[in-house]
């Protein structure tokens, strides 16, 4: 049998060609080999006020996006979270077996809930429902970034705990990380990973950007005192570009180091932005095609959710029996 791959993208901010790199360009690489399920997991976005309009019609462009990236629908289940119950079901019942402390050491709830006036519970409980999402199907490996790794040991330790509490249940989930190189910067501040969420318009190169938005965020991007390319001195924004350059048309290193020692930061950025906008333009091409094609979008995430419901259904199924809940049989 083939192993399971769960993967998950809030349907918030703007997938940008760190998701893309980062993310995406392995799933599609990986689709074959595995039996993978690509997840829009809106129930996580509430845990911060969404206008609902915005939430509706974002649910439906990563969805397209996640298929013009090459998402093959035959092959892989795209879904909505909040399309199976079972997400919500089994979260409760591991909220129940999981200590308030685990919770509130989580780094990314302490930057949340610092910028938060009131702090949701849902956002306290942002990786019990993470956790579930990924044992409800009994994933075996998470491609996720490193931003998520806490996520993904404490949901290997909801899973220990279950299991040690009620017997074996939970298949112990693995984290992929993405090959090195593939973490993206920001290119205003490339100290800090590409975000989907960060203000300001120099930050992140959006995959739907046409191309002189493209040219002009990568200009403006931010670089070093040296005059040019130097592979020994150089800074982080220029480390950065190389890296963008080099995930896209996957050079090997001595070629960038041929091709790239010496040359001016002007011409430098000007190669990256051609480079991203070659690889960027054709998948726009395919999502103005999804979703132009009334009702086929909604078709795979239908199809997606059907596919996927039986799963959920025998584990909050099992994990009732377990725990000794009311169970139909
Ligand atoms: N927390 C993840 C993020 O912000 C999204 C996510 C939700 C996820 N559920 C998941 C990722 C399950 C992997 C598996 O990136």
């Amino acid at each position: 049998m083939k192993a399971r791959v769960f993967s998950g993208v809030q349907p918030s901010g703007n997938l940008h060609i760190g998701n893309y790199l980062g993310a995406l360009k392995n799933w599609v690489k990986m689709q074959h080999n595995y039996e993978s399920i690509f997840c829009i997991v809106d129930l996580h976005a509430i845990t911060v006020y969404q206008p609902p309009d915005e939430l509706r019609s974002k649910i439906k462009e990563i969805a397209a996006l996640f298929l013009a990236a090459g998402i093959d629908p035959k092959h892989s289940s795209v879904m909505v979270q909040s399309a199976v119950p079972g997400h919500t079901e089994l979260a409760w019942m591991l909220t129940c077996v999981t200590p308030v402390g685990w919770l509130e050491r989580m780094t990314q709830y302490k930057a949340k809930a610092a910028a938060q006036e009131t702090v949701g519970d849902g956002l306290l409980q942002y990786p019990v429902l993470m956790a579930s999402d990924i044992l409800l199907y009994q994933a075996n490996i998470v491609p996720v970034g490193d931003d998520q790794a806490q996520h993904l040991e404490l949901t290997r330790d909801i899973a220990q705990r279950f299991n040690s509490l009620y017997g074996e249940t939970f298949v112990m989930p693995e984290t992929k990380l993405p090959a090195v190189g593939a973490r993206i910067m920001g290119l205003d501040e490339p100290e800090k990973k590409m975000s989907k969420s960060a203000p300001g318009s120099g930050h992140a190169v959006a995959l739907l950007d046409p191309p002189d938005v493209v040219r002009k965020k990568i200009m403006r991007a931010t670089t070093d005192s040296n005059p040019a390319v130097d592979f020994s001195t150089m800074g982080p924004g220029v480390r950065n570009l190389l890296a963008i350059f080099q995930a896209f048309t996957e050079w090997p290193d001595e070629k960038m180091r041929a091709h790239f020692t010496g040359m001016r930061y002007g011409d430098l950025k000007k190669q990256v932005a051609e480079v991203v906008i070659e690889h960027i333009e054709p998948l726009q091409k395919r999502y103005q095609e999804i979703t132009c094609e009334p009702g086929y979008l909604e078709g795979v995430l239908r199809e997606g959710a059907e596919r996927v419901r039986p799963i959920a259904e025998s584990t909050v199924e099992l994990v009732k029996q377990r725990m000794g809940l009311y169970t139909r049989s």
